[in-house]
């Protein structure tokens, strides 16, 4: 069976409805899904999955959470290679810059995205959950 994580960083709760999203769309599948809050999240988790989710919100300026969520993606560099990836954020006022920038690291990272980055502005309506289950959706893809 497929091992897929979804892992992610939230602050006010957006990001995490978004991957609460993500999951049901995955769930669909005949796969093994896990959301993992990234606080607990290990290097394994990311290793061991056949396809993985994460998402951060845009913080700093234009920037990944700066305690948890950015050492966290410094320290998977290694294991990017090839693996099958989406990210996903929320996003309050800016452009979108965090996640361009996110996804050309996880690029040069090696790491095989499955999807453009995918950001909606501060809480998702419908429309939006919808889109999170069809991106979770793509984590089943062969
Ligand atoms: C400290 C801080 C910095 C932020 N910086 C940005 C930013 O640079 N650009 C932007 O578009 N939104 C920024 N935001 C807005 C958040 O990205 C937005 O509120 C988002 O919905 C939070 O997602 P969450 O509910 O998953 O924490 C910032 C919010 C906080 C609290």
């Amino acid at each position: 069976m497929k091992n897929v994580a979804i892992i992610y960083w939230t602050g006010t709760g957006n990001t995490q409805a978004m991957a609460e999203g993500i999951l049901e769309g995955a769930k669909n599948g005949d796969a093994n899904v896990r959301l993992i809050n990234v606080f607990d999240a290990k290097i394994e988790d990311v290793e061991n999955a056949d396809a993985v989710a994460f998402g951060c919100p845009s913080m700093g300026a234009e920037q990944l959470e700066e305690a948890e969520m950015e050492p966290f993606i410094e320290s998977i560099a290694g294991v990017m290679g090839g693996k099958k990836t989406i990210l996903f954020g929320s996003y309050g006022w800016g452009d979108g810059e965090w996640m361009t920038e996110w996804q050309d690291r996880m690029e040069g990272y090696g790491a095989n995205m499955l999807a453009d980055g995918f950001i909606i502005n501060n809480d998702a309506d419908k429309e939006g959950i919808k889109r999170c289950n069809e991106i979770g959706a793509l984590l089943l893809k062969e």
